[in-house]
């Protein structure tokens, strides 16, 4: 069996967000591929690209992205992927539009209309697309209605601009109140296996709704990937990485959480897309599924 057998996204299972795009569950964010503070560069831009082509090659065909990551330089390493990839046109992006950068950790939402629909146009020129596949609203902007700001997406997408909406950070309300503008088909929040309960509700809503939910911060920023991770004693016992548990742990909770680790190394990529040989029993599942008091 050769390394793309073994490490490959389609080990997840898949998600079918309309009957043209199905993706692989297991995706890819970009947000590491920048300098500190999601500011400016990354380190090694060439390597930026490299571990953008090798998750593709891994079977990752689902990458969130947004342009104010950097701003603008995951979106720029990853147009550059998809332009030396020979099947880019099969890779579907899930783009995010609504904040603007002040600085490193500088983030403020900005939900002016005419600012999100800039966003996208741009976002279509430098990935040389004429619609996003998936298109997040990033933040809702409390200075302007949800009709503002959602209706302008829907408008993009009765243009054919936008395929699929999503919203980001929200909770149950601020979803259903969506839901009353535009068909929403993504949420994108912040959860993981140490940090799930207040959005539990969320996950099983979407699931009732046919809403697929990206999980971010899947790793807690690393920090369930590290040796002394409360996932490691598990993790033994499967013989496989903390990584991998935090994943595979997901993977089971709920068949529309799709989720987009990030990371600047091709090491840990190969480790993640491992996750979905990883087979919790229902009885570690519920473990680590209390570690959260
Ligand atoms: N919608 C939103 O508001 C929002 C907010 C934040 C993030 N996001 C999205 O969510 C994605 C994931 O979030 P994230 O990248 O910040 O956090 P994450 O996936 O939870 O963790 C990334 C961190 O974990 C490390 N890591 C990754 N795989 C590892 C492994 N196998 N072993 C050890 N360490 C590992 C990475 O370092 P290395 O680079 O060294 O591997 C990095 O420091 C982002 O890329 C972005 O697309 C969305």
């Amino acid at each position: 069996m050769d390394e793309t057998e073994k490490i490959n996204a389609t080990k997840a299972g898949t998600y079918e967000f309309d009957k043209d795009f199905v993706v692989n569950r297991l995706g890819y964010g970009t947000m590491q591929l920048t300098g500190p503070g999601v500011w400016g560069p990354y380190k090694d831009p060439d390597q930026a690209v490299s571990v953008i082509k090798k998750a593709f090659d891994l079977g990752v065909n689902f990458i969130d992205t947004a342009d104010s990551y950097g701003p603008w330089n995951a979106d720029n390493y990853l147009a550059r992927a998809l332009k030396e990839y020979p099947d880019s046109d099969k890779i579907f992006i899930s783009d995010k539009v609504g904040q603007v950068r002040t600085g490193p950790e500088g983030w403020v939402p900005v939900g002016a209309p005419a600012f999100l629909r800039q966003e996208v146009e741009l976002s279509l020129r430098k990935f040389h697309r004429d619609h996003e596949d998936l298109l997040f609203l990033h933040r809702i902007d409390t200075k302007y209605p949800m009709e503002d700001q959602v209706g302008e997406l829907k408008k993009l997408q009765d243009e054919g601009k936008i395929k699929h909406i999503g919203i980001s950070q929200v909770t149950l309300e601020q979803l259903k109140a969506a839901q009353k503008v535009a068909k929403i088909d993504a949420v994108e929040n912040m959860y993981n296996v140490g940090h799930h309960k207040g959005d539990d509700a969320i996950v099983d809503y979407c699931k009732a709704q046919g809403i697929a939910f990206l999980p971010w911060f899947p790793l807690n920023t690393g920090n369930l990937a590290k040796p002394d991770s409360p996932l490691s004693g598990i993790a033994q016992k499967y013989s496989v990485t903390p990584a991998q548990i935090a994943l595979a742990w997901l993977l089971k909770r709920s068949d529309n959480i799709l989720p987009i680790p990030g990371t600047s190394s091709i090491e840990h990529l190969q480790d993640n897309l491992s996750a979905g040989n990883v087979q919790l029993s229902d009885e570690d599942f519920k473990q680590l599924s209390d570690l959260e008091k």
